[in-house]
């Protein structure tokens, strides 16, 4: 089969790429022939500790397959970090065109039992990081006039788990990121799109069974996110769902609604008895900003 699917003259750097998901995108990436910056802490699930063996086995991985890679040991959860990040990209490559946002970190715990430090470790990762690497190489991008950005989301964020309230805000908090970063990306050919996988990984290797693990293998999200690298994407603000070969997109949607007349008193209790159509999401719409929505419920006001 032809790949016509292809990096070369690209340069890609990618989070969190020493294993589990980040090292098959960076894998993939540099097969298709992308330049790639391997970036990993090399910690442990709950952030602590760093070495440089997990980014240094995958540049080795890429190499010996004829690729091209370097190595990146900065922790993407502080400024200066991800600042050191982008300059092992431009001093290696001399430019940027692709970011996967992908490093990754749990401190699960009930809500009750979270300390201040399990909830600002996992958003100063996720939410931070993203923050932090995606700041660190717009200007690039828009310099360039090109940008393909990956986040990454959680099922977690889009609909909860329990025990997971700090990571969840996280991963929610990125698809807010995104839905602004897309709008102001538009005029530069920057396309920002964010993937919710499920992989078996370290970070699964907890909650799910070992059989059930071995069969998610992260190469089965891997391909939705090598599109979304791709020149050829022209998706944007897309939160597309991966894993086990189901393939779909989430979306922020809004119902109907209903809408008073506001020539008469609107009380809590005719609220109440409207409550089943206020609250459907049968033929419910998407917005593509934030005014667009503003838009629908002042119609109410008329012209
Ligand atoms: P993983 O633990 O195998 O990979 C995460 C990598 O990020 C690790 O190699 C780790 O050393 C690195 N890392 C952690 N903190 C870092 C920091 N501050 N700076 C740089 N590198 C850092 O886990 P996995 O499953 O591959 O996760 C990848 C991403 O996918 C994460 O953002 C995770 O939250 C997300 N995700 C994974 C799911 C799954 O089913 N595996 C489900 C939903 C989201």
């Amino acid at each position: 089969m032809s790949e016509n699917i292809r990096f070369d003259g690209r340069v890609a750097v990618v989070t969190g790429a020493g294993g589990g998901l980040g090292k098959i995108y960076a894998l993939m990436l540099a097969a298709r022939g992308a330049k790639v910056v391997v970036n990993d802490l090399g910690c442990a699930p709950d952030g602590s500790g760093g070495t440089t063996n997990f980014a240094d086995q995958v540049v080795e991985e890429i190499k010996s397959a004829g690729g091209e890679a370097v190595a990146d040991y900065n922790g993407v959860h502080t400024k200066e970090g991800a600042e050191g990040l982008i300059k092992t990209a431009l001093d290696a490559f001399g430019k940027v065109d692709i970011v996967i946002n992908n490093a990754g970190i749990l401190r699960d715990r009930s809500f009750m039992k979270m300390t201040d430090d399990d909830w600002k470790a996992v958003i100063d990762v996720h939410l931070h990081g993203t923050y932090n690497v995606t700041k660190a190489v717009w200007p690039h991008l828009r310099e360039n006039q090109y940008g393909r950005v990956v986040f990454t989301t959680s099922s977690a964020g889009l609909y909860g788990n329990f025990g997971q309230a700090n990571y969840s805000a996280a991963k929610l908090g990125i698809v807010g990121l995104m839905n602004t970063l897309k709008l102001e990306g538009e005029k530069y050919n920057i396309k920002v799109n964010t993937i919710a996988p499920f992989a078996g990984s370290r970070l699964t290797a907890t909650v799910l069974p070992q059989d059930v693990l071995e069969k998610l293998k992260p190469e089965y999200v891997a391909p939705i996110v090598i599109y979304m690298c791709w020149e050829g994407c022209q998706e944007t603000g897309r939160v597309f769902v991966a894993g086990a070969g189901y393939f779909s997109r989430a979306a922020i949607v809004e119902g109907p609604g209903v809408y008073f007349n506001l020539n008469e008193e609107i009380t809590p209790e005719k609220v109440a008895e409207k409550l089943n159509e206020i609250k459907t999401v049968e033929g419910a719409v998407e917005f593509n900003n934030a005014t667009e929505a503003t838009m629908k419920a002042f119609k109410n006001l008329g012209s």
